[in-house]
């Protein structure tokens, strides 16, 4: 019997995901370590039974005619999945698998630094002496911030990640965490002290607002020009998860005029974000280039799961992390 056929979109996969896919199927992998054009992907999904992809490859009804009926299971090495069509999968039936939960730590870390660095100013602070404005040994008000202690800290999402940030800060005293999410109450956090407040308030009592929600049509642009105007003027705000979330021309004035005091973000839109962008002007902004679950363990990891999972959707079997898919 010939074995089930499956694509994987780039070659630097961490190898033993490549590999336990090769034990039980053809592979075919693009040969570029960059987004596969689509009109390649369109070319090499026809046939194939599996689609290994990345956040990068957008998985449209294009894309899915043009694997024809064969295809029964995408799996996407990543937790984001608004890049693949879950609407026409379904209508399709083809099952669709993320990597939940084996990030959730090295994100979660991520956040809490770029909470600690914009909120301290920890940039600034570090190029400042490069710049030559290191002029007086040391200045009552220079460079000053604030940090977690004693801080409330507004989490928008308290879904995995959410959480796990919950659980770092906690440790740094913050003075309390508020959450808004669309579904509440959400035990463990509650358990952990969380208190759910609507959105409204949790931007206008936050020190730190920390959007750590999906990306969908309700929360698209969601960060904009009237919600920077709730937050205080000393307000801080991350975004690790979606750079869709964030109105940025809206982020640029907020910061710009000062309506906040500084924010930090690991998702932008576009991606990249070219080198002359507006946003990277500003000294109050820190801008890393989506890399929060940038740890090789990680990496192998969500590769590992991706791969458990096609081998189990072309065997037709129920997937080890399968996406929700729409009512
Ligand atoms: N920067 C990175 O490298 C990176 C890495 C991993 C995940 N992410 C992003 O982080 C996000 C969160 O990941 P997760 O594993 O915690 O996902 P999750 O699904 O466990 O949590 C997301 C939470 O957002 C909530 N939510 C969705 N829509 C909402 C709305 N309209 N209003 C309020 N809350 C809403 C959900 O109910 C859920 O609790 C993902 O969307 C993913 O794209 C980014």
């Amino acid at each position: 019997m010939s074995k089930p056929k499956v694509l994987i979109t780039r070659p630097d996969i961490p190898e033993n995901g490549i590999k336990k896919i090769k034990e039980h199927c053809d592979v075919e992998i693009y040969p570029e370590e960059k987004p596969i054009p689509k009109e390649e992907l369109i070319k090499l999904i026809s046939g194939k039974n599996g689609l290994f992809c990345v956040l990068t490859d957008p998985i449209d009804k294009e894309v899915i005619d043009a694997a024809g009926s064969s295809l029964k299971v995408i799996a996407t090495m990543s937790v984001g999945y608004e890049h693949i069509d879950l609407n026409y999968c379904k209508a399709k039936n083809i099952k669709v698998s993320n990597c939940p939960d084996v990030s959730s730590d090295s994100v979660a870390e991520w956040t809490v630094t770029l909470m600690l660095c914009a909120g301290r100013n920890f940039m600034e602070a570090a190029t400042a002496i490069k710049k030559g404005k290191w002029i007086h040994a040391w200045s009552p008000m220079w460079l000053c911030g604030a940090g977690l202690a004693d801080a409330t800290v507004g989490i928008m999402g308290m879904g995995r990640i959410g959480q796990n940030v919950m659980k770092k800060i906690l440790p740094f005293q913050v003075k309390e965490v508020l959450y808004y999410d669309i579904f509440h109450p959400i035990k463990p956090a509650e358990e952990m002290g969380a208190k759910f407040v609507e959105f409204e308030e949790l931007c206008k009592k936050s020190d730190y607002i920390v959007s750590m929600c999906n990306l969908t049509d309700e929360t698209k642009n969601l960060f904009c020009t009237k919600v920077f105007d709730l937050m205080k003027p000393t307000a801080v705000f991350i975004n690790t998860s979606r750079g869709g979330v964030v109105n940025q021309k809206d982020l640029y004035e907020a910061l710009k005029k000062k309506t906040i005091h500084a924010a930090a973000i690991d998702v932008t839109v576009p991606e990249p974000l070219p080198k002359d962008h507006e946003l990277l002007t500003l000294p109050n902004l820190i801008v890393t280039p989506h890399v929060a679950s940038a740890e090789i363990n990680v990496r192998i990891k969500m590769a590992d799961l991706a791969a458990e999972n096609i081998l189990l959707g072309v065997q037709d079997k129920d997937l080890k992390t399968p996406v929700p898919m729409p009512k």
